[in-house]
């Protein structure tokens, strides 16, 4: 049994996004840029946008974040959109998600260049990655295609079953598995709240991509031995026991399901870090670069 070690792949990642920035400079005399818009105070989001900051740092780009308060206006946060899409020296934008009730999302969404969407969430780039053309992946689904292939776990023939069909993951990481190209070209199947016996398709599962946001609802009876997990989940669970009375979980349990699956990734150390690795990646490619 295999645990995949996302921390340590995707440092590896990180490091070849770093070399590749010190030659980009020399070559192009500036570096990639990236601008974060954080609104209001989500303790996760606030969490998340300050590793992404730090990891730009550590990798040699040129970031900024701009907090709002959650009550910033909808113009308002269009109009900093707007003003990053024209600034030179920003090549990424990504507004942290999730927003305010009063903010259209997608309205949000598709004020940013498609050019600079880093997240690739535009309606342009999904298009795009639907159809196989190369644009910005979003950085968790790219985050777990990478994690297979440095994982030498190839989804060619296999049967993916995802669970969840959100924007961000699953959705648009079934689509990728499912492209006629090398580390893709997989069987894909969606499977979602609206089954009526979900672990009927996780059963058939080769690979099994949980990204459901609920602790254990992935369980070892629900798969067939030999799987390989792939656990998307950030889950806070009460947890006497712990240092401040809680820990992350996945959405997979992982104490059972690791003594018959072939490989699996844990929570935390496995799919999170990825995604940062992964808009690292977007950044620079954004910039004009490549690795
Ligand atoms: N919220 C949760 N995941 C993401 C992500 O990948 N990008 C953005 N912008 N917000 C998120």
């Amino acid at each position: 049994m295999t645990i995949i070690d996302g921390k340590k792949i995707s440092q590896e990642i990180r490091n070849e996004v770093k070399l590749a920035t010190e030659r980009f400079k020399q070559e192009k005399g500036f570096v990639p840029g990236l601008a974060f818009i954080l609104v209001g105070e989500n303790p996760a989001s606030q969490s998340y946008v300050k590793s992404k900051g730090k990891a730009c740092e550590e990798t040699g780009f040129h970031s900024i974040t701009e907090r709002v308060p959650a009550t910033i206006s909808e113009a308002d946060l269009l109009t900093m959109i707007d003003r990053f899409n024209t600034n030179e020296k920003i090549h990424g934008i990504l507004v942290q998600l999730p927003l305010p009730k009063h903010i259209d999302e997608q309205k949000v969404i598709e004020a940013i260049s498609p050019a600079k969407d880093v997240d690739g969430f535009h309606p342009a780039n999904v298009g795009k990655m639907m159809i196989g053309i190369d644009t910005y992946f979003p950085c968790t689904p790219y985050g777990i295609v990478e994690l297979l292939k440095r994982s030498n776990i190839d989804p060619s023939g296999k049967h993916v079953v995802v669970v969840g069909r959100s924007n961000i993951v699953g959705k648009p990481i079934a689509n990728m598995l499912v492209q006629k190209k090398q580390w893709a070209n997989a069987v894909v199947t969606i499977a979602h709240t609206g089954a009526k016996d979900i672990s009927y398709y996780t059963k058939q599962a080769d690979i099994l991509i949980a990204a459901v946001g609920k602790a254990n609802a992935i369980t070892k009876e629900m798969l067939k031995p030999g799987v390989v997990v792939i656990d998307v989940g950030i889950n806070r669970i009460d947890d006497p026991l712990a240092k401040n009375g809680s820990r992350l979980v996945g959405d997979v349990d992982y104490e059972h399901v690791k003594e018959i699956a072939s490989a699996i990734t844990p929570v935390p150390g496995g799919v999170g870090p990825m995604t940062i690795a992964m808009l690292m990646v977007n950044t620079l490619k954004a910039a004009g670069g490549k690795l």
